[in-house]
């Protein structure tokens, strides 16, 4: 009698607890979901590091002389809503929102009178960014007039800048303003520490897209921040054009770093470059007698001993721009 009494009430017990758990998982779930903390909590889990290979791609783009004037004549103001809207904030920055990204990317980009470049450039270059889902900054470092062109220079200026602007980026991908890459499958991303990777190999204007040799480490090039510091940056010693880079090359060498390109090095339509043309700079007279100094030599010119005026800062709509003032200065021991 007492033992069917207890069964009769754990019939009817069960069902109601269950329920009773089951609506108070729903009310947690709704009051979790609702609350500042709770959206907050939900929003960072939600987000995933991005897929390996962006579903965002939409591979090769005809960079045209007509495609590249109609990307210059559109008006600066549309151009910059259109960007904001997109997610770019002040000083050229952009994160994913639908993904956390797996690399966060300096881009640097030395300059001087090349304005109608860096208007194509910025216009093409955001949109292929973030078509791979990166997390980057495009830094513009400008030399002011008085001597010639040091794009070694300027490269180590825009590599402390934007340590100092936007912490710690793992990588810098040092980009000649004239150069465009075709297609979005050519990675962006930071390389691997030791392994620094030459980006421009297949270039319209130079050798008609095929291979240049692998000693080349110029034009556009990535390296992770830690294999920067460790060669010491660029020389900053090489004023006017060339040198500079074959330098770099040797740097890497010199620590054992490997220069990598994408796809093994080989050339296709993915990797290819296109260059806006412009009249040739002055060569520096003396770039071969600087390029194959030894070790000691390199640990004391570079980032360890960058000497720079910085006149102005500014954070644009579509990137930072830094404007130096530079010299050369006898390298101290
Ligand atoms: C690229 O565009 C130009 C000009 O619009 C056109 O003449 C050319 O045929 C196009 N190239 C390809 C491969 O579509
Ligand atoms: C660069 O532009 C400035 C004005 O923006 C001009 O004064 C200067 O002469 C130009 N320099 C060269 C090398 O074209
Ligand atoms: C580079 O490798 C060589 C040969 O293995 C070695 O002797 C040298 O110490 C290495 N240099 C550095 C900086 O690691
Ligand atoms: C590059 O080409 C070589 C032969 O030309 C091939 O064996 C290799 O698989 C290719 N690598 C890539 C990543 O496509």
């Amino acid at each position: 009698m007492y033992w069917s009494h207890v069964a009769h009430l754990r019939v009817i017990i069960r069902p109601v607890l269950i329920a009773f758990i089951t609506i108070s998982i729903c009310v947690l779930w709704i009051h979790s979901n609702t609350s500042a903390d709770g959206k907050l909590l939900a929003a960072t889990q939600s987000v995933q590091p991005c897929p390996l290979i962006s579903p965002k791609l939409i591979g090769w783009t005809n960079l045209s002389l007509e495609t590249m004037s109609a990307m210059s004549k559109e008006d600066e103001a549309i151009v910059e809503f259109r960007m904001k809207e997109a997610g770019v904030k002040a000083g050229g920055r952009y994160e994913p929102s639908e993904c956390r990204s797996r690399h966060q990317v300096a881009i640097i980009v030395p300059i001087r009178n090349r304005t109608e470049h860096l208007t194509v450039f910025l216009r093409y270059m955001h949109p292929f960014l973030q078509r791979q889902q990166l997390n980057y900054v495009i830094i513009v470092v400008e030399q002011s007039e008085r001597w010639p062109f040091n794009r070694g220079m300027l490269m180590n200026i825009g590599f402390r800048e934007a340590q100092l602007l936007h912490g710690k980026y793992q990588c810098v991908i040092l980009h000649d303003v004239d150069m465009l890459p075709e297609h979005d499958g050519n990675p962006y991303t930071c390389p691997t520490n030791g392994k620094p990777r030459q980006m421009a190999f297949s270039i319209d204007r130079w050798n008609d897209y095929n291979s240049i040799p692998w000693s080349f480490f110029g034009a556009v090039s990535a390296i992770s921040a830690n294999d920067f510091q460790l060669i010491n940056g660029y020389s900053n010693a090489f004023w006017g054009w060339g040198g500079e880079d074959d330098q770099l090359f040797q740097r890497t060498r010199s620590q054992n770093l490997t220069v990598v390109r994408a796809f093994d090095g080989n050339v296709s339509q993915v990797v290819h470059y296109k260059t806006m043309s412009h009249p040739k700079a002055t060569p520096n007279p003396d770039r071969m007698s600087l390029i194959n100094e030894g070790w000691t030599k390199f640990k004391m010119d570079g980032l360890v001993d960058l000497r720079y005026t910085r006149l102005d800062l500014k954070l644009k709509p579509l990137y930072t721009r830094i404007v130096v003032d530079i010299q050369p200065y006898n390298i101290t021991t």
